[in-house]
């Protein structure tokens, strides 16, 4: 009777996430992460990933399962992301999922992780405005995209970057900077007491001639090197390093989303993704979204980040659209296109 639980799993990159979702509220939710067994390779390492998903998983679920005070038996459906991500852990996510879905004999629904990230706002604000623009900004991603019914529409892609995420940029400044990993919260933290004028990165791809939706993020990179190359052998002014780097990065994200909806005449723009938990990209968002009469939807830092209540939030929307599930031989997409 009435609308299932829906139970989302998030397994893409180096988050174990389980969500539990009914009617568009979030139940209950747990992540664990095996961010702390990469910091030593300053990056995700596959095979670390994937084997931490294996070990990880069944109490994962059992944690959201008592924090939302339900039973196996109370989940109606199962959502799962197939891609894109790094496949092997994508591989343990969508086994688990099958072996939950076919086991309680409940539908299976294999959704994509970016569709996750903008349905996690749901959770927070309620149904999206349709349409609105989404800026999806973490490690993996930097896209602008024009969102109509989620459920039922495709999504429109916008632009994307055409070489580093905006959180891998974070992450590889942070490496040359002597900051540790994950670089983003390190550079937002060092920021603090710094100078954001003190350097003067350069804005990629803001000219006049260059496309209005696409980002560039290498260049900053190798500009924040020979910065920090400049000062060899004198103690690194990080602070302000870190502050200028993270003014340029906000500058061009909300500069190139608030195009978007002037130029498509639209209202809202969700900021999701790990990048949205950065103070100085929602400062900046919410500055800008204000002078030109937008609404801005960020949702809370947890829901930022991989979690599996964005999956279950999508799951959920899907069911309630009446959509068709996955059969149980559907594959991950380790390079899923939107
Ligand atoms: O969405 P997410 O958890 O995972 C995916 O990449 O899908 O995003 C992780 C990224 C990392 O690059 C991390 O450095 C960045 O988000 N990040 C931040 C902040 N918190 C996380 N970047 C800038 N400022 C932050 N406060
Ligand atoms: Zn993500």
């Amino acid at each position: 009777q009435g609308t299932p639980v829906v139970l989302g799993i998030e397994s893409s990159c180096d988050e174990t996430g389980v969500g539990l979702v009914r009617d568009g509220r979030l139940l209950g939710h747990a992540v664990a992460s095996s961010m702390a067994e990469h910091a030593r390779f300053g990056g995700v390492v596959p095979e670390i990933a994937a084997r931490a998903h294996v070990h990880v998983f069944t109490p994962v679920v059992h944690r959201a399962l008592a924090e939302a005070g339900l039973r196996m038996s109370d989940i109606g459906a199962v959502a799962v992301t197939t891609g894109p991500g790094l496949s092997g852990a994508l591989q343990v996510g969508l086994a688990g999922a099958k072996g939950l879905a076919y086991a309680l004999g409940v539908p299976l629904y294999g959704v994509h992780h970016l569709a996750g990230h903008v349905a996690a706002d749901t959770l927070a604000h309620g149904p999206l405005p349709d349409p609105c623009v989404v800026l999806i900004v973490s490690g993996g991603h930097t896209s602008l995209l024009l969102v109509r019914d989620l459920a039922r529409d495709p999504i429109v892609h916008l632009g994307d970057t055409l070489d580093d995420a905006a959180g891998e940029c974070f992450d590889k400044v942070a490496r040359v900077f002597g900051l540790p990993y994950p670089g983003g919260p390190a550079i937002d933290r060092a920021a603090r007491g710094g100078d954001a004028r003190a350097v003067a990165f350069p804005r990629p791809l803001t000219g006049p001639r260059d496309d209005p939706y696409a980002f560039s993020f290498s260049g900053l990179k190798t500009a924040a090197a020979r910065w920090a190359e400049r000062h060899r052998g004198q103690a690194l002014p990080v602070a302000d390093g870190a502050a200028a780097l993270q003014e340029a990065i906000a500058d061009v994200l909300t500069r190139k989303a608030v195009a978007a909806c002037t130029a498509h005449g639209v209202g809202t723009l969700v900021v999701v993704g790990g990048v949205a938990a950065n103070s100085r990209v929602r400062a900046l968002a919410e500055e800008r979204c204000a002078a030109a009469g937008l609404t801005l939807r960020v949702p809370p830092l947890k829901l930022c980040t991989d979690n599996g209540a964005m999956i279950a939030a999508i799951g959920d929307l899907l069911v309630r659209a009446g959509a068709a599930p996955a059969p149980l031989d559907v594959s991950i997409d380790p390079s899923a296109p939107l």
